[in-house]
């Protein structure tokens, strides 16, 4: 239980971190990064009365995850940003042990924010069978503060085949009704998405559930549901995918089913799981529709439970968010591009010729590609090359056990690159393509002897 007391208590330990983050040489300069502890996934993201209100899983000691709580950060252009500190607190009964992920829906001019708060029993429990609950919370709020935590579904309300673990809803509405999504595993340990369905917001009863008639993982976290050109997505998390050659190579994924559904007759047919990044560090997807109709996307750049880690722990801090994304479709298929606000960090540009070398870490660069192989050197020790239709991330040997990603891509048009102090962001073919990772190599320098790159260099993003 974390409450604001008790937080600002901490305090003294806490700005003693700040000041550590501080220092550190791999300190970002145009991604969201915590103040000090430990963040991951994207929640509550809404655009709001003319701001941008960014929310994320937080846990400032980054000691017990007990404390997870929801970080605040917010902006009208993605350049200026505000730190709003924290939302919600885990400080009730039902929310004890970590306000886990959840989202906002805006109606009647107000932010619904829906949660999971989870809560651990004392005693020697598994913990997924036993000893816990997913309790779904909302909130009515100004995106600063809120009324009261009304819980709305609870361990009762799930079907009787489940674990404890339903967590991470996410609201769809469609025809008059709200549509809540939520992931769940099974008591036969099979990932799924429950549907429950409201006319009011507050009251919802299940409706259906969502899952393939195959294998595919134990849990499903953090679902999201949404259309684009007509076309509908189902974004999740499937966990405990075996890996596969070019395919599922972290230990978690991240993706989508294009879905055919008709949620009034209860029918749907699932397309198939694309990944929707190939790189070491991308999770929890969160997406949102902003007053100019773009679909935008922000996910964690982490990886739970992953065998790779972060100096940065030295450092008092782990974890960034991507940078925002709009997604669109081509093909039936889901293609992720910077939104249009991240060319106003671009500062100076060149021309970097085949063989030139740019001697620092922040820049964004451009390449047009008629090449059937390629090598292009991000750090001096850390590569991106394609050869025989397959793409290969080599991270060198100073990425904290990061090695190598591959992904099979048939012809390669375009490549566009944002890289900070400590991460990477490949797109590929307009963004049909993905690889996002954290790096830690010290050694500068971003050449091909095989492109030419257009080259910008990058302002920070501001934190006030
Ligand atoms: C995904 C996740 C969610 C959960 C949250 C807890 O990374 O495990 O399912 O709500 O993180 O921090």
């Amino acid at each position: 239980m974390l409450d604001k007391k008790t937080f600002e208590e901490n305090f003294v330990k806490f700005s003693g971190m700040k000041n550590k983050v501080k220092e550190d040489p791999n300190l970002l300069s145009f991604h969201i990064y915590p103040e000090a502890g430990w963040l991951n996934d994207p929640n509550g993201l809404c655009e709001y009365k003319g701001r941008y209100h960014i929310y994320y899983q937080y846990s400032p000691l980054d000691e017990n995850k007990a404390d997870t709580c929801w970080g605040h950060v917010s902006t009208e252009d993605f350049i200026n940003y505000k730190r709003e500190g924290t939302l919600i607190y885990p400080d009730s009964r039902l929310d004890k042990d970590g306000a886990y992920s959840g989202s906002a829906f805006i109606k009647d001019d107000k932010i619904n924010f829906f949660y999971t708060g989870n809560v651990k029993y004392d005693g020697e429990y598994d913990f997924i069978k036993e000893g816990r609950e997913h309790n779904t919370i909302k909130l009515v709020s100004d995106g600063y503060k809120y009324s009261d935590k009304r819980l709305i579904l609870d361990n009762n309300d799930y079907p009787k085949d489940l674990t404890k673990h339903v967590r991470d809803p996410k609201i769809y509405e469609k025809d008059g009704y709200f549509y809540m999504f939520i992931g769940a595993r099974s008591l036969l340990d099979k990932g799924l998405v429950l549907v429950y369905k409201s006319k009011d917001l507050d009251n919802f009863t299940y409706h259906m559930r969502i899952e393939t008639d195959y294998d595919f993982g134990y849990m499903w976290e953090c679902p999201d549901f949404f259309t684009i050109d007509s076309k509908d997505f189902l974004i999740l998390c499937p966990q405990g995918l075996a890996s596969e050659t070019y395919k599922f190579q972290n230990i978690y994924q991240a993706g989508y089913f294009p879905i055919e559904i008709d949620l009034s007759k209860k029918t749907y047919k699932l397309g198939e799981f694309t990944e929707l990044d190939y790189g070491f560090d991308f999770y929890a997807p969160q997406t949102f529709k902003d007053s100019r109709s773009r679909r935008i996307l922000i996910a964690w750049m982490g990886m739970p439970d992953a065998d790779y880690t972060n100096p940065t722990i030295e450092y008092k801090w782990q974890h960034c968010l991507t940078i925002p994304r709009r997604l669109s479709v081509k093909n039936g298929k889901l293609c992720q591009n910077p939104i249009s606000e991240m060319e106003n960090i671009r500062k100076d540009h060149e021309r970097l010729k085949i063989g030139e070398v740019y001697e620092d870490f922040i820049f964004e660069a451009l390449a047009k590609n008629t090449k059937d192989s390629f090598v292009i050197n991000l750090r001096r020790d850390v590569s991106l090359s394609y050869k025989d239709g397959i793409l290969t991330l080599d991270m060198g040997d100073s990425s904290f056990g990061r090695e190598t990603r591959q992904v099979k891509i048939d012809t390669i048009g375009d490549i566009r690159i944002y890289s900070d102090k400590s991460s990477l962001e490949i797109f590929i073919n307009e963004g049909e393509y993905v690889l996002t990772s954290r790096v830690y190599s010290k050694k500068a320098g971003f050449y091909s002897k095989d492109l030419d790159f257009d080259l910008y260099t990058l302002n920070s993003i501001d934190f006030i």
